[in-house]
Protein backbone atom coordinates (compact mmCIF):
# COMPACT_ATOMS: atom_id res chain seq x y z
CA UNK A 1 0.00 0.00 0.00
CA UNK A 2 1.69 3.82 -1.13
CA UNK A 3 1.99 6.00 2.30
CA UNK A 4 -0.75 8.49 0.23
CA UNK A 5 -3.35 5.53 0.55
CA UNK A 6 -2.71 4.48 3.75
CA UNK A 7 -2.85 8.71 4.87
CA UNK A 8 -6.74 8.58 3.16
CA UNK A 9 -8.47 11.30 5.11
CA UNK A 10 -4.44 12.71 6.27
CA UNK A 11 -3.35 16.11 4.95
CA UNK A 12 -1.97 14.78 1.77
CA UNK A 13 -5.11 13.39 0.65
CA UNK A 14 -6.83 16.57 1.59
CA UNK A 15 -4.28 18.77 -0.18
CA UNK A 16 -4.57 16.92 -3.21
CA UNK A 17 -8.30 17.21 -3.18
CA UNK A 18 -8.50 20.56 -2.46
CA UNK A 19 -5.68 21.61 -5.07
CA UNK A 20 -8.01 19.58 -8.12
CA UNK A 21 -9.03 21.14 -10.46
CA UNK A 22 -12.41 20.98 -9.83
CA UNK A 23 -12.25 21.94 -6.09
CA UNK A 24 -10.13 25.07 -7.26
CA UNK A 25 -12.88 25.94 -9.99
CA UNK A 26 -15.56 25.88 -7.34
CA UNK A 27 -13.00 28.14 -5.72
CA UNK A 28 -12.67 30.31 -8.88
CA UNK A 29 -9.22 29.77 -8.68
CA UNK A 30 -6.98 29.39 -12.01
CA UNK A 31 -6.52 25.81 -13.07
CA UNK A 32 -4.60 23.73 -16.16
CA UNK A 33 -7.60 22.59 -17.65
CA UNK A 34 -10.98 22.85 -17.56
CA UNK A 35 -12.52 20.36 -15.18
CA UNK A 36 -15.11 18.23 -16.37
CA UNK A 37 -17.87 15.78 -15.38
CA UNK A 38 -20.94 14.62 -16.62
CA UNK A 39 -24.70 14.53 -14.60
CA UNK A 40 -26.00 10.74 -14.84
CA UNK A 41 -22.32 9.24 -15.99
CA UNK A 42 -22.61 6.04 -14.26
CA UNK A 43 -25.98 4.96 -15.71
CA UNK A 44 -27.79 2.80 -18.33
CA UNK A 45 -25.76 4.22 -21.49
CA UNK A 46 -22.98 2.06 -19.92
CA UNK A 47 -23.35 -1.59 -20.98
CA UNK A 48 -20.95 -2.05 -17.38
CA UNK A 49 -23.88 -0.40 -15.36
CA UNK A 50 -26.54 -1.95 -17.35
CA UNK A 51 -24.41 -5.93 -16.39
CA UNK A 52 -24.87 -4.64 -12.48
CA UNK A 53 -28.85 -3.77 -12.46
CA UNK A 54 -29.23 -6.93 -14.50
CA UNK A 55 -29.08 -8.31 -10.97
CA UNK A 56 -30.53 -5.91 -9.02
CA UNK A 57 -33.31 -3.42 -8.87
CA UNK A 58 -32.14 0.15 -8.89
CA UNK A 59 -33.38 1.14 -5.40
CA UNK A 60 -31.36 -2.22 -3.90
CA UNK A 61 -28.49 -1.00 -6.07
CA UNK A 62 -28.39 2.62 -4.34
CA UNK A 63 -29.32 0.45 -0.95
CA UNK A 64 -26.22 -1.31 -1.32
CA UNK A 65 -23.18 0.42 -0.52
CA UNK A 66 -20.78 -1.96 -2.24
CA UNK A 67 -22.33 -1.88 -5.20
CA UNK A 68 -23.33 2.27 -5.48
CA UNK A 69 -19.21 2.39 -4.83
CA UNK A 70 -18.64 0.25 -7.25
CA UNK A 71 -20.53 2.07 -10.20
CA UNK A 72 -19.30 5.54 -8.94
CA UNK A 73 -16.03 4.41 -8.84
CA UNK A 74 -15.82 2.47 -12.74
CA UNK A 75 -17.86 5.23 -14.21
CA UNK A 76 -15.53 8.02 -13.34
CA UNK A 77 -12.31 6.35 -14.22
CA UNK A 78 -13.94 4.90 -17.60
CA UNK A 79 -14.65 8.52 -18.83
CA UNK A 80 -11.28 10.00 -16.87
CA UNK A 81 -13.86 12.67 -15.42
CA UNK A 82 -12.52 15.36 -12.80
CA UNK A 83 -14.99 14.47 -10.26
CA UNK A 84 -17.08 11.42 -9.15
CA UNK A 85 -21.04 11.79 -7.79
CA UNK A 86 -22.19 9.56 -5.70
CA UNK A 87 -24.39 6.69 -7.08
CA UNK A 88 -27.54 7.59 -6.05
CA UNK A 89 -30.98 9.45 -5.80
CA UNK A 90 -32.59 12.59 -5.36
CA UNK A 91 -36.05 10.86 -3.61
CA UNK A 92 -34.03 8.36 -1.51
CA UNK A 93 -34.66 10.56 1.14
CA UNK A 94 -38.55 10.93 0.93
CA UNK A 95 -38.57 7.50 2.48
CA UNK A 96 -37.88 8.44 5.76
CA UNK A 97 -40.52 11.08 5.31
CA UNK A 98 -43.12 8.31 5.18
CA UNK A 99 -43.43 8.56 1.46
CA UNK A 100 -43.87 4.70 -0.32
CA UNK A 101 -41.76 5.21 -3.44
CA UNK A 102 -41.04 2.59 -6.15
CA UNK A 103 -39.44 2.62 -9.69
CA UNK A 104 -41.54 0.87 -11.78
CA UNK A 105 -39.47 -0.94 -14.33
CA UNK A 106 -40.45 1.61 -17.80
CA UNK A 107 -42.39 4.12 -15.89
CA UNK A 108 -39.69 6.16 -13.48
CA UNK A 109 -40.82 6.74 -10.13
CA UNK A 110 -43.78 6.12 -8.44
CA UNK A 111 -45.20 7.45 -5.12
CA UNK A 112 -48.54 5.51 -3.80
CA UNK A 113 -49.32 7.99 -1.16
CA UNK A 114 -49.14 11.45 -2.83
CA UNK A 115 -49.20 14.23 -0.68
CA UNK A 116 -52.00 16.99 -1.83
CA UNK A 117 -53.02 18.84 0.67
CA UNK A 118 -52.87 19.72 4.61
CA UNK A 119 -53.99 16.97 5.89
CA UNK A 120 -51.32 14.74 4.39
CA UNK A 121 -48.38 17.47 5.16
CA UNK A 122 -49.32 16.53 8.84
CA UNK A 123 -48.56 12.92 8.06
CA UNK A 124 -44.93 13.62 6.64
CA UNK A 125 -42.56 12.58 9.23
CA UNK A 126 -39.83 15.16 10.17
CA UNK A 127 -36.61 13.87 9.25
CA UNK A 128 -34.56 14.52 12.67
CA UNK A 129 -32.19 11.82 12.26
CA UNK A 130 -31.04 10.98 9.09
CA UNK A 131 -29.76 7.66 10.01
CA UNK A 132 -32.20 5.96 7.72
CA UNK A 133 -29.94 6.70 4.70
CA UNK A 134 -26.93 5.35 6.71
CA UNK A 135 -26.67 3.34 3.12
CA UNK A 136 -25.80 6.77 1.41
CA UNK A 137 -22.95 7.66 3.79
CA UNK A 138 -21.61 4.39 3.59
CA UNK A 139 -21.61 4.18 0.06
CA UNK A 140 -20.32 7.65 0.16
CA UNK A 141 -17.07 6.24 2.97
CA UNK A 142 -16.34 3.29 0.34
CA UNK A 143 -16.15 5.11 -2.79
CA UNK A 144 -13.64 7.80 -0.94
CA UNK A 145 -11.11 5.16 -0.18
CA UNK A 146 -11.50 3.66 -3.24
CA UNK A 147 -10.83 6.58 -5.60
CA UNK A 148 -7.94 7.90 -6.71
CA UNK A 149 -6.82 10.17 -3.67
CA UNK A 150 -7.25 13.46 -5.71
CA UNK A 151 -10.26 12.69 -7.23
CA UNK A 152 -13.28 15.00 -5.66
CA UNK A 153 -16.48 13.16 -4.57
CA UNK A 154 -19.64 15.15 -5.27
CA UNK A 155 -22.63 14.40 -2.95
CA UNK A 156 -26.33 15.86 -3.65
CA UNK A 157 -29.63 16.37 -3.10
CA UNK A 158 -32.64 17.01 -4.78
CA UNK A 159 -33.72 20.65 -4.15
CA UNK A 160 -36.63 21.74 -2.48
CA UNK A 161 -39.32 22.52 -5.24
CA UNK A 162 -37.83 19.26 -7.40
CA UNK A 163 -38.55 17.15 -4.31
CA UNK A 164 -41.68 18.97 -3.68
CA UNK A 165 -43.18 18.11 -7.18
CA UNK A 166 -42.42 13.97 -7.16
CA UNK A 167 -44.31 14.26 -3.30
CA UNK A 168 -47.34 15.69 -5.15
CA UNK A 169 -48.15 14.84 -8.13
CA UNK A 170 -46.89 11.57 -6.92
CA UNK A 171 -44.49 10.59 -9.46
CA UNK A 172 -42.98 12.98 -13.30
CA UNK A 173 -45.09 15.33 -14.55
CA UNK A 174 -45.72 17.63 -17.60
CA UNK A 175 -47.69 20.33 -16.08
CA UNK A 176 -47.18 19.92 -12.35
CA UNK A 177 -51.64 20.43 -12.15
CA UNK A 178 -51.49 19.34 -7.95
CA UNK A 179 -48.13 21.05 -7.38
CA UNK A 180 -48.99 24.15 -8.64
CA UNK A 181 -52.52 23.86 -7.39
CA UNK A 182 -51.47 23.28 -3.36
CA UNK A 183 -48.85 26.20 -3.85
CA UNK A 184 -51.57 28.60 -5.00
CA UNK A 185 -54.53 27.37 -3.13
CA UNK A 186 -53.07 25.86 0.37
CA UNK A 187 -50.19 28.27 0.78
CA UNK A 188 -49.07 27.80 4.24
CA UNK A 189 -49.52 23.72 3.91
CA UNK A 190 -47.25 24.49 1.35
CA UNK A 191 -44.70 26.18 2.93
CA UNK A 192 -44.89 23.42 5.84
CA UNK A 193 -44.21 20.73 3.13
CA UNK A 194 -40.98 22.91 1.99
CA UNK A 195 -39.63 23.54 5.32
CA UNK A 196 -40.03 20.00 6.35
CA UNK A 197 -37.78 19.04 3.41
CA UNK A 198 -35.86 22.01 3.67
CA UNK A 199 -34.97 21.02 7.03
CA UNK A 200 -34.74 17.24 6.57
CA UNK A 201 -32.17 18.00 3.28
CA UNK A 202 -29.65 20.42 4.77
CA UNK A 203 -29.30 17.74 7.65
CA UNK A 204 -28.81 15.13 4.78
CA UNK A 205 -25.97 17.33 2.48
CA UNK A 206 -23.68 17.95 6.10
CA UNK A 207 -24.19 14.02 6.58
CA UNK A 208 -22.71 13.20 3.04
CA UNK A 209 -20.13 15.90 3.65
CA UNK A 210 -19.13 14.34 6.71
CA UNK A 211 -18.96 11.06 5.58
CA UNK A 212 -16.40 12.00 2.79
CA UNK A 213 -17.96 14.47 0.12
CA UNK A 214 -16.34 17.31 -1.10
CA UNK A 215 -19.31 19.32 -2.74
CA UNK A 216 -22.44 18.83 -3.32
CA UNK A 217 -25.17 19.57 -5.35
CA UNK A 218 -28.50 20.40 -5.13
CA UNK A 219 -30.79 19.11 -8.18
CA UNK A 220 -33.83 21.81 -9.31
CA UNK A 221 -34.41 19.67 -12.24
CA UNK A 222 -38.09 20.78 -12.81
CA UNK A 223 -37.88 23.98 -11.16
CA UNK A 224 -38.13 25.76 -15.04
CA UNK A 225 -42.06 25.28 -14.65
CA UNK A 226 -42.29 28.27 -12.37
CA UNK A 227 -42.84 31.90 -12.92
CA UNK A 228 -40.30 34.02 -11.43
CA UNK A 229 -42.44 35.67 -9.28
CA UNK A 230 -43.87 31.73 -7.92
CA UNK A 231 -40.22 31.17 -7.73
CA UNK A 232 -39.60 34.38 -5.36
CA UNK A 233 -42.84 33.53 -3.08
CA UNK A 234 -42.76 29.75 -2.88
CA UNK A 235 -39.08 28.48 -3.98
CA UNK A 236 -36.81 30.83 -2.94
CA UNK A 237 -36.70 31.32 0.58
CA UNK A 238 -36.62 27.30 0.84
CA UNK A 239 -34.17 26.67 -1.33
CA UNK A 240 -31.53 29.61 0.42
CA UNK A 241 -32.32 28.00 3.76
CA UNK A 242 -30.55 24.63 2.61
CA UNK A 243 -27.74 26.22 0.85
CA UNK A 244 -27.32 28.69 3.93
CA UNK A 245 -26.93 25.42 6.46
CA UNK A 246 -24.73 23.35 4.45
CA UNK A 247 -21.14 22.97 6.22
CA UNK A 248 -19.12 26.15 5.65
CA UNK A 249 -16.37 25.61 3.38
CA UNK A 250 -18.42 22.99 1.29
CA UNK A 251 -18.80 24.16 -2.69
CA UNK A 252 -22.60 24.29 -3.11
CA UNK A 253 -23.62 23.43 -6.82
CA UNK A 254 -27.08 24.87 -7.64
CA UNK A 255 -28.38 23.29 -10.46
CA UNK A 256 -31.72 23.50 -12.28
CA UNK A 257 -33.03 23.48 -16.18
CA UNK A 258 -35.17 25.68 -18.04
CA UNK A 259 -33.96 28.35 -15.54
CA UNK A 260 -33.10 31.15 -18.14
CA UNK A 261 -35.62 32.99 -16.64
CA UNK A 262 -34.84 32.47 -13.08
CA UNK A 263 -31.16 32.76 -12.93
CA UNK A 264 -30.45 35.79 -11.24
CA UNK A 265 -33.16 34.55 -8.36
CA UNK A 266 -31.29 30.76 -7.88
CA UNK A 267 -27.94 33.30 -7.30
CA UNK A 268 -30.11 35.39 -4.94
CA UNK A 269 -30.85 31.64 -3.32
CA UNK A 270 -27.56 30.44 -3.12
CA UNK A 271 -24.77 28.78 -4.03
CA UNK A 272 -21.04 28.95 -4.91
CA UNK A 273 -21.50 26.98 -8.59
CA UNK A 274 -25.06 27.74 -10.57
CA UNK A 275 -25.91 24.84 -13.14
CA UNK A 276 -26.85 26.07 -16.63
CA UNK A 277 -28.77 24.12 -19.33
CA UNK A 278 -28.26 24.54 -22.83
CA UNK A 279 -31.01 26.49 -23.63
CA UNK A 280 -28.80 29.84 -22.63
CA UNK A 281 -26.01 30.69 -24.07
CA UNK A 282 -22.96 30.40 -21.07
CA UNK A 283 -21.55 33.32 -21.91
CA UNK A 284 -24.74 35.74 -21.37
CA UNK A 285 -25.89 33.69 -18.56
CA UNK A 286 -22.76 34.02 -16.88
CA UNK A 287 -22.56 37.96 -16.83
CA UNK A 288 -26.13 38.32 -15.78
CA UNK A 289 -24.91 35.49 -12.81
CA UNK A 290 -21.89 37.79 -11.70
CA UNK A 291 -19.25 37.04 -9.81
CA UNK A 292 -20.43 32.82 -8.76
CA UNK A 293 -18.62 29.80 -10.85
CA UNK A 294 -20.94 28.13 -13.55
CA UNK A 295 -21.24 24.62 -14.63
CA UNK A 296 -22.53 23.27 -18.09
CA UNK A 297 -23.82 23.74 -20.92
CA UNK A 298 -23.34 20.71 -23.12
CA UNK A 299 -27.02 19.76 -24.72
CA UNK A 300 -27.00 15.72 -23.59
CA UNK A 301 -28.26 14.89 -26.75
CA UNK A 302 -25.41 17.13 -29.24
CA UNK A 303 -23.82 13.24 -28.00
CA UNK A 304 -25.64 11.43 -30.46
CA UNK A 305 -23.96 13.74 -33.19
CA UNK A 306 -20.46 12.46 -34.71
CA UNK A 307 -17.24 13.06 -32.53
CA UNK A 308 -16.61 16.32 -34.88
CA UNK A 309 -19.70 18.15 -34.35
CA UNK A 310 -19.13 17.04 -30.27
CA UNK A 311 -15.68 18.63 -30.12
CA UNK A 312 -17.06 21.82 -32.31
CA UNK A 313 -19.72 22.30 -29.71
CA UNK A 314 -17.10 21.44 -26.67
CA UNK A 315 -15.05 24.53 -28.05
CA UNK A 316 -18.07 26.77 -28.27
CA UNK A 317 -18.50 26.40 -24.96
CA UNK A 318 -14.88 26.86 -23.71
CA UNK A 319 -14.81 30.03 -26.02
CA UNK A 320 -17.78 31.56 -24.26
CA UNK A 321 -16.42 30.78 -21.17
CA UNK A 322 -13.43 32.48 -22.37
CA UNK A 323 -10.74 30.97 -19.91
CA UNK A 324 -12.29 32.98 -17.07
CA UNK A 325 -11.10 30.52 -13.67
CA UNK A 326 -14.71 28.93 -12.46
CA UNK A 327 -16.05 27.22 -15.20
CA UNK A 328 -16.93 23.70 -14.48
CA UNK A 329 -17.13 21.63 -18.18
CA UNK A 330 -20.68 20.14 -17.66
CA UNK A 331 -24.26 18.97 -19.58
CA UNK A 332 -27.57 21.10 -19.48
CA UNK A 333 -28.74 17.73 -17.95
CA UNK A 334 -28.14 14.44 -17.58
CA UNK A 335 -27.01 12.07 -20.21
CA UNK A 336 -29.75 9.78 -21.25
CA UNK A 337 -29.90 6.21 -22.07
CA UNK A 338 -28.81 4.72 -25.86
CA UNK A 339 -26.44 7.68 -25.61
CA UNK A 340 -22.91 6.06 -27.49
CA UNK A 341 -20.20 5.70 -24.38
CA UNK A 342 -17.35 6.50 -27.30
CA UNK A 343 -18.67 9.81 -27.86
CA UNK A 344 -19.18 10.33 -23.77
CA UNK A 345 -15.04 9.98 -23.76
CA UNK A 346 -14.74 12.00 -26.73
CA UNK A 347 -15.83 14.67 -25.36
CA UNK A 348 -14.46 14.12 -21.88
CA UNK A 349 -10.83 14.16 -23.89
CA UNK A 350 -12.01 17.25 -26.25
CA UNK A 351 -12.57 19.64 -23.21
CA UNK A 352 -9.54 18.33 -21.63
CA UNK A 353 -7.44 19.35 -24.85
CA UNK A 354 -8.94 22.10 -25.67
CA UNK A 355 -8.80 23.52 -22.57
CA UNK A 356 -5.16 22.89 -21.52
CA UNK A 357 -3.19 25.79 -21.10
CA UNK A 358 -0.31 27.08 -18.60
CA UNK A 359 -1.26 28.34 -14.89
CA UNK A 360 1.74 29.48 -13.06
CA UNK A 361 1.91 28.00 -9.39
CA UNK A 362 1.96 31.28 -7.01
O1 LIG B 1 -25.28 11.46 -11.94
C1 LIG B 1 -25.00 10.32 -11.50
O2 LIG B 1 -24.33 9.49 -12.13
C2 LIG B 1 -25.43 9.99 -10.08
C3 LIG B 1 -26.66 9.28 -9.99
C4 LIG B 1 -28.00 9.95 -10.10
C5 LIG B 1 -29.16 9.21 -10.43
N1 LIG B 1 -30.25 10.02 -10.28
C6 LIG B 1 -29.15 7.81 -10.83
C7 LIG B 1 -30.33 7.26 -11.51
C8 LIG B 1 -28.40 11.25 -9.84
C9 LIG B 1 -27.57 12.48 -9.51
C10 LIG B 1 -29.83 11.28 -9.94
C11 LIG B 1 -30.65 12.47 -9.66
C12 LIG B 1 -32.07 12.44 -10.02
N2 LIG B 1 -32.98 11.45 -9.82
C13 LIG B 1 -32.75 13.54 -10.57
C14 LIG B 1 -32.14 14.87 -10.84
C15 LIG B 1 -31.33 14.84 -12.07
C16 LIG B 1 -32.12 14.90 -13.33
O3 LIG B 1 -31.93 14.01 -14.16
O4 LIG B 1 -32.90 15.85 -13.48
C17 LIG B 1 -34.10 13.17 -10.75
C18 LIG B 1 -35.19 14.03 -11.33
C19 LIG B 1 -34.24 11.85 -10.25
C20 LIG B 1 -35.49 11.06 -10.17
C21 LIG B 1 -35.37 9.89 -11.07
N3 LIG B 1 -34.61 8.79 -10.77
C22 LIG B 1 -35.89 9.73 -12.36
C23 LIG B 1 -36.80 10.72 -13.07
C24 LIG B 1 -35.41 8.52 -12.85
C25 LIG B 1 -35.57 7.97 -14.24
C26 LIG B 1 -36.59 6.94 -14.39
C27 LIG B 1 -36.32 6.19 -15.68
O5 LIG B 1 -36.43 4.98 -15.61
O6 LIG B 1 -35.96 6.82 -16.68
C28 LIG B 1 -34.62 7.94 -11.84
C29 LIG B 1 -33.92 6.65 -11.91
C30 LIG B 1 -32.44 6.72 -12.00
N4 LIG B 1 -31.65 7.48 -11.20
C31 LIG B 1 -31.61 5.98 -12.88
C32 LIG B 1 -30.30 6.30 -12.56
C33 LIG B 1 -29.05 5.74 -13.17
C34 LIG B 1 -32.09 4.96 -13.89
C35 LIG B 1 -32.59 3.80 -13.13
C36 LIG B 1 -32.27 2.45 -13.73
O7 LIG B 1 -31.11 2.00 -13.66
O8 LIG B 1 -33.21 1.81 -14.22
Amino acid sequence: MSSEKKEAGGLSTTNALNDSPFMRACRREPVPYTPVWLMRQAGRYMREYREVRARTSFLELCKTPELAAEVTVYAAGKLNVDAAIIFADILLIIEPMGLDLEFARGEGPVIHNPVRGGHDVERLREVEDVGALDYVYEAIRQTRRALPSGLPLIGFCGAPFTLASYIVEGGASKNYVHTKRMMYDDAGAWHAMMSLISRALSRYLNAQIAAGAQAVQLFDSWVGCLSPDDYREYVLPHTRSVIENVTTGTPVIHFGTGTAALLELMREAGGDVIGLDWRVRLDEAWRRLGDVAVMGNFDPIALFASPDHIRRQAQKILTQAGGRPGHIFNLGHGIIPDTPVENVIALVEAVHELSARQVSST
